[in-house]
């Protein structure tokens, strides 16, 4: 029997859960929404599809367990769809949920992402289970689905942004997960809510020098105007009431608002968080031209 549930298990920070879960030797269950990912899954775990808005699936997926990773995508949907997952975990016994959420999160906070995510975690305090609610800053992996451009055209595009980011690694926000999920302490761990950032607030125009040494060719930074980086994120296909989100909440981190760093992955993980530096490097063949 497998105790810890892992959602979004196909996903980016999900399946690094996964994977940081498998090297310390722990038998998960992976819930994913597709059955062809189920064969890509490190560590070969015992797998159930389901979709967060099928309660029989969930139900399944919950029998028995004890902890539940939560992570979802951004998206209209999120909050009710988180919700039914705690509920069914509630139903279920569960004792333990990690809930992915966001450095920001506040019901008055101006992009929309952070209140859904306020709206969960106060949906989640509010259902008696322990919860430890993780809230990272700005993804490193964000930078990946920039590769294309970076090989291509020597240019790192986002929307307006010339603030620092203390961007975390999604790989220290699975440790942190891994080590809350297997009951491990920590002076953070007892606070409920946990701030991940990365060890220094970075720019995108540092970000771009670095990834100009690792790519090859020079980089640059191109912060486009908003109607230029909307009709980019259209062309990409991303959801009419995302790209308006996507927006706002550059604006807000043209603020400052991810400029700022915290000592919680190193006071629970006992090490340094990894820097920026460290993640291209370990990613670099994404953005090498082909030889
Ligand atoms: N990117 C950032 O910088 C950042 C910063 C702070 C917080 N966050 C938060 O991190 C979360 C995204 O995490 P991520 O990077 O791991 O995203 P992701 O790669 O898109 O993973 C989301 C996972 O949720 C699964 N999922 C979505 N809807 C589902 C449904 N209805 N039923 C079952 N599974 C469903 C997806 O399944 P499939 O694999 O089938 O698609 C996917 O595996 C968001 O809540 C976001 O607010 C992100």
């Amino acid at each position: 029997m497998n105790h810890i549930l892992v959602t979004g298990a196909a996903g980016n920070l999900g399946g690094r859960v996964l994977a940081a879960l498998h090297r310390r030797g722990v038998p998960v269950r992976a819930l994913v929404r597709h059955d062809d990912r189920a064969g890509a899954l490190v560590g070969s775990p015992e797998v159930v599809v389901g979709d967060y808005d099928d309660h029989h699936r969930l139900t399944h997926a919950l029998s028995g367990v004890h902890r539940v990773f939560l992570v979802s995508a951004n998206g209209p949907a999120q909050v009710a769809q988180e919700c039914a997952v705690i509920d069914a975990a509630v139903d279920a016994g569960v004792s333990l949920v990690v809930k992915v959420s966001a450095h920001g999160a506040d019901p008055e906070a101006p992009v929309g992402f952070w209140r859904a995510h306020a709206a969960v975690e106060r949906h989640l305090a509010q259902s008696g289970i322990r919860s430890v609610v993780l809230r990272p800053t700005y993804l490193m992996s964000n930078l990946l689905g920039e590769a294309p451009q970076v090989r291509q055209h020597g240019l790192l595009p986002s929307p307006p942004l010339s603030a620092p980011l203390a961007m975390v690694d999604p790989d220290d926000v699975a440790d942190v997960a891994a080590h809350v999920l297997l009951g491990g302490t920590g002076p953070d761990v007892t606070q409920r809510t946990l701030h991940l950032t990365g060890p220094e607030p970075v720019t995108l125009g540092a970000v771009a020098t670095l990834l100009g040494e690792i790519a090859g060719h020079p980089v640059q930074h191109l912060a486009a105007p908003p109607e230029q980086a909307q009709a980019a994120m259209r062309a990409q296909g991303v959801a009419e009431p995302v790209v308006a989100e996507i927006l706002r909440l550059f604006a807000a981190l043209d603020q400052g608002a991810y400029a700022a760093t915290t000592t919680t992955v190193a006071d629970i993980l006992g090490r340094a968080p990894r820097d920026v530096r460290d993640f291209l490097h370990r990613h670099a063949h994404l953005f090498q031209p082909a030889a």
